[in-house]
């Protein structure tokens, strides 16, 4: 289906999340695209080839069919799927970087995405510079001028949700000649959309929010500009670190239903975030959809809703925490998070250990929690009881 109705206005998000990236099979009318398991294609004579499949590392139908989606979702041209996150970002940085160059990314990005600068493609002659992407002049004070080709930018950050600007950084990277590069992962493209924005490419760790259920890895890019995109599908196929064809259909299943999900994550996180505001063993909470929260007017202008994750730090300090997390029950203590299920985890022992002792470091008394769509009530039980 194009992303367009039958009525020429652009199809709504929910529409294009079940119908962009796939018409119904012109043989069989399966209104779900099969998983392609297939390494090769049969050519019509040589280089005959149909619908331009030839070998699964560089296009498969089951891949296709995500790619389109989440470029309809994002509002891009092309869309990319990779085996995880990280692959993704690899992939973008070799395509869009050289030896020499350098880029400028959070102060508290996610750690993997610090490991990949900092051990990965320092040594390979890419300098970064670490900037507070919520203090405009921070950034451009982190630009070389005619060095610096991108600024990364993840927002809402982890774990402290952080926000930062998407149209002013755009504005900052595209006057020093840089693209700006968004990690929508937080967001998901149901909550915020970065090339409306003005950014140049949104990433995204599909294994969270767009695929949602915990049972897939994956990544994604997605762009507008075809030469942009032309050095990404040229790199994908060249480095190969691409989606399956199973785990493409895992994750568009769980892109069918990013919408409804991403409401009622939203609706049980408010509730949330009330609960705990209000009591008393809790002494912060962090939530960019709380007017105190330093970023919660750009978050205003540029999210729909403001998603299902939630800080918060206990009075009783680090022991406390611990505890909480050790007696949490519907809440499930584990790392990551966008899925159904809701998790809970302490991030100065867990996520975030490897950035202790460093400015990085995260508050010992602090506890994440990716509100899932369970029962709103019973996940608000499980967190008295754990807050004792
Ligand atoms: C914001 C963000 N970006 C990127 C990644 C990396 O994605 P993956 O784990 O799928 O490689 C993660 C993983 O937690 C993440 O939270």
């Amino acid at each position: 289906m194009s992303e367009a109705s039958e009525h020429g206005q652009k199809a709504g998000f929910d529409t294009r999340a079940i119908h962009a990236g796939y018409d119904p099979d012109p043989t069989t009318g399966a209104v779900i695209p099969p998983i392609y398991a297939t390494s090769t294609y049969k050519q019509d004579g040589v280089g005959g080839m149909r619908g331009g499949y030839e070998y699964s590392r560089s296009a498969n139908p089951t891949r296709t069919a995500l790619e389109k989606t989440i470029a309809a979702l994002e509002d891009g041209e092309r869309g990319f799927a990779f085996a995880s996150g990280l692959a993704a970002e690899h992939t973008l940085v070799q395509a869009l970087t050289a030896p020499g160059g350098h880029v400028v990314i959070p102060d508290d990005a996610y750690g993997g995405t610090y490991r990949l600068f900092a051990k990965v493609e320092q040594p390979h002659g890419l300098a970064h510079t670490p900037a507070d992407m919520s203090d405009l002049d921070a950034v451009r004070a982190a630009i070389r001028p005619g060095e610096t080709s991108m600024i990364w930018l993840e927002t809402p950050t982890n774990p402290l949700l952080t926000i930062g600007d998407i149209e002013a950084l755009a504005a900052i990277a595209h006057d020093a000649g840089a693209r700006l590069v968004v990690d929508n992962t937080f967001a998901s493209p149901y909550l915020q959309q970065p090339l409306t924005l003005g950014a140049d490419v949104v990433v995204h760790s599909t294994t969270k929010y767009c695929g949602g259920h915990s049972d897939v890895v994956g990544g994604a890019l997605v762009v507008r500009d075809l030469e942009v995109a032309e050095r990404i599908a040229f790199h994908q196929n060249s480095i190969g670190a691409v989606a399956g064809a199973f785990d493409s259909w895992l994750t568009l299943r769980g892109l069918k239903t990013l919408g409804v999900r991403m409401e009622r994550h939203c609706d049980n996180a408010e509730r949330v975030v009330e609960f705990l505001a209000g009591h008393r063993a809790v002494s912060q909470v962090v939530y960019p959809g709380l007017e105190e929260h330093p970023g919660h007017a750009v978050a205003s202008r540029q999210m729909k809703r403001y998603g299902g994750i939630v800080s918060f730090r206990v009075a009783g300090g680090e022991q406390q925490a611990l505890d909480v997390c050790a007696r949490a029950e519907v809440f499930t203590l584990a790392e990551s998070l966008g899925g159904i299920e809701s998790l809970i985890e302490h991030p100065g022992r867990m996520t975030h250990a490897s950035v202790a002792g460093t400015e990085l470091e995260v508050p010992a008394d602090l506890i994440r929690l990716s509100v899932g769509i369970e029962t709103a009530d019973d996940l608000l039980a499980d967190l008295d009881r754990a807050l004792g």
